[in-house]
């Protein structure tokens, strides 16, 4: 099938090149022309595993890249529509660039189309984007619009979108959706899975991908839903961790005993520094906004998002504990991007960290394997960018772990500890058993844990829980 993906961003672009994958013609469009050269030159502009493999294998032969929305609508039998939707200054989902794309192609649509909301928005939308193509003279019998939220992960993204565990269709009538099937045919029949040149399942065992066709408002809100469901499950783990640091329990633990129960299940029981990203802190804002417009005072939400915020002056109390004065301490910092496996620094925390961090007087010495690029057009020369941890915790104060890249795990302590000015580890992504890292001659401070310190040490280093030490 002939497809025009619409936005070529994270999710378009990933989106595109697995379309490809499993065998249809794509028409990839962007309007930013920087983005779209880089990409016609070979160029992959995000950091996303398999994505480079699958751009050189489909470039220029099933996947073209273009600005012409209206010939790429022309010549496609579907459409999805993958453009931002930022939120407003009033938390709303900006929808101006979905409706600009709806108002656009109503005029390029002859014959049956099927026009496809992969973007997240809010309930309701799918009905607005049909009446717009309306409104710009389409023929009603020429068009069904559907919503296919996008539930990838950024750092997995195509293994995500190949291995999903659900398709979710939003239609409102059989002939869309039959479209939508065969779109999709290869992940739900599992015909993907047996090519011999398929991107490998991460943990080995593919099975047919469940296909669920909803209602279009259910399908929007099913996306809604699903992140603000996840978003409450970290918030709610960061409440217990902030407890278990009051009392002396270790939030591990407790994950574990909570976690093994399958009606609750082990993911997305990370205790840390809070979520971020384009994706968790727009959409609550925007469940809550729509909910809002429709009679439901969602305050759940409101306190799922205000826990979120909590985490983030926590650890920057932990910082101040640890250093007392912070003015003219040079930290190292480990990690940028809100979570491992991207360049995405979008509403990380890390960034906001950083942030706070300039703002009272450190030095910052940073390093992140994928998004000092990005993080430079933010700080440009407030911030030293080096190439590896080791120079990160060279001569610093402390050394801070704000993104849980696998390369942090494995680091080597001895030789951490060595550069460091003074052996202190403050943790927002608990990484390290506390016992491993008091063993190698470090202080360390992490989330829903007691703080360790070396045996040469007890006695000289605060070791209270947090709370108590700052009341
Ligand atoms: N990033 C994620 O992990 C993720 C996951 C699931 C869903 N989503 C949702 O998918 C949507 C896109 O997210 P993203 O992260 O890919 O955004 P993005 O900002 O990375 O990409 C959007 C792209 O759309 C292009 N664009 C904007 N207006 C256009 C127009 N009129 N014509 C052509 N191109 C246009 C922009 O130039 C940009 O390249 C959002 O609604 C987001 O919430 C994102």
């Amino acid at each position: 099938m002939r497809i025009a993906v619409v936005g070529s961003g994270y999710v378009g672009l990933v989106a595109g090149a697995c379309f490809c994958e499993l065998g249809h013609d794509v028409i990839l469009v962007d309007n930013d022309p920087k983005k779209l050269t880089a990409l016609k030159e070979g160029k992959v502009p995000i950091h996303e595993q398999f994505l480079p493999e699958l751009l050189e294998r489909h470039r220029g032969t099933r996947l073209q890249f273009t600005d012409d929305l209206h010939e790429a609508v022309r010549l496609s039998s579907a459409v999805f529509i993958a453009v931002g939707t930022p939120p407003t200054t009033k938390g709303e989902a900006d929808l101006s660039y979905v409706e600009s794309v709806a108002r656009e192609i109503s005029g390029a649509i002859q014959g049956y189309k099927i026009i496809v909301d992969k973007s997240t928005v809010p309930v309701y939308t799918s009905e607005w984007v049909r009446k717009i193509i309306l409104r710009n003279g389409a023929d009603p019998s020429s068009f069904d619009v559907a919503s296919n939220p996008e539930f990838l992960r950024e750092g997995n993204a195509v293994a995500d979108f190949l291995y999903p565990d659900r398709i979710v269709i939003g239609v409102d009538s059989e002939r869309c959706a039959s479209v939508l099937r065969e779109i999709y045919a290869p992940l739900t029949d599992g015909s993907y899975y047996e090519r011999g040149d398929a991107i490998p399942q991460p943990d080995g065992t593919a099975t047919p991908a469940p296909i669920i066709v909803t209602s279009t408002k259910s399908a929007e809100l099913i996306k809604h839903a699903s992140n603000a469901f996840l978003a409450t499950k970290i918030s709610f783990i960061n409440a217990v961790a902030s407890i278990c640091e009051s009392v002396g329990a270790n939030v591990h633990q407790v994950c574990q005993g909570i976690g093994t129960d399958t009606r609750i299940g082990p993911r997305f029981l990370n205790p840390g520094i809070g979520y971020g990203g384009s994706c968790f802190p727009k959409d609550l804002m925007a469940f809550r906004s729509v909910a809002r417009d429709f009679g439901y005072d969602f305050r759940l939400l409101d306190e799922v998002i205000r826990i979120n915020e909590e985490q983030r002056s926590r650890f920057l109390r932990k910082v101040r504990s640890a250093l007392w004065t912070l003015r003219g301490k040079r930290l190292g910092v480990l990690g940028l991007a809100f979570k491992e496996g991207t360049d995405d620094i979008r509403e990380s925390p890390a960034i906001f960290l950083v942030q706070s961090l300039l703002q009272e007087g450190c030095r910052i010495v940073a390093y992140d394997p994928a998004a000092i690029e990005r993080a430079r057009e933010v700080f440009n020369s407030d911030v030293e960018f080096v190439s590896s941890p080791y120079e990160a915790a060279k001569e610093a104060d402390a050394l801070l772990i704000l993104t849980e890249w696998e390369e942090f795990a494995g680091l080597d302590l001895d030789r951490l500890r060595d550069q460091l000015r003074y052996p202190i580890v403050i943790d927002g992504r608990n990484l390290f058993d506390p016992e491993v890292m008091a063993e190698h001659g470090i202080t360390y401070y992490s989330v829903g844990r007691l703080p360790a310190v070396p045996h040469h040490e007890i006695g000289k280093t605060p070791s209270l829980p947090e709370n108590r030490k700052t009341a």
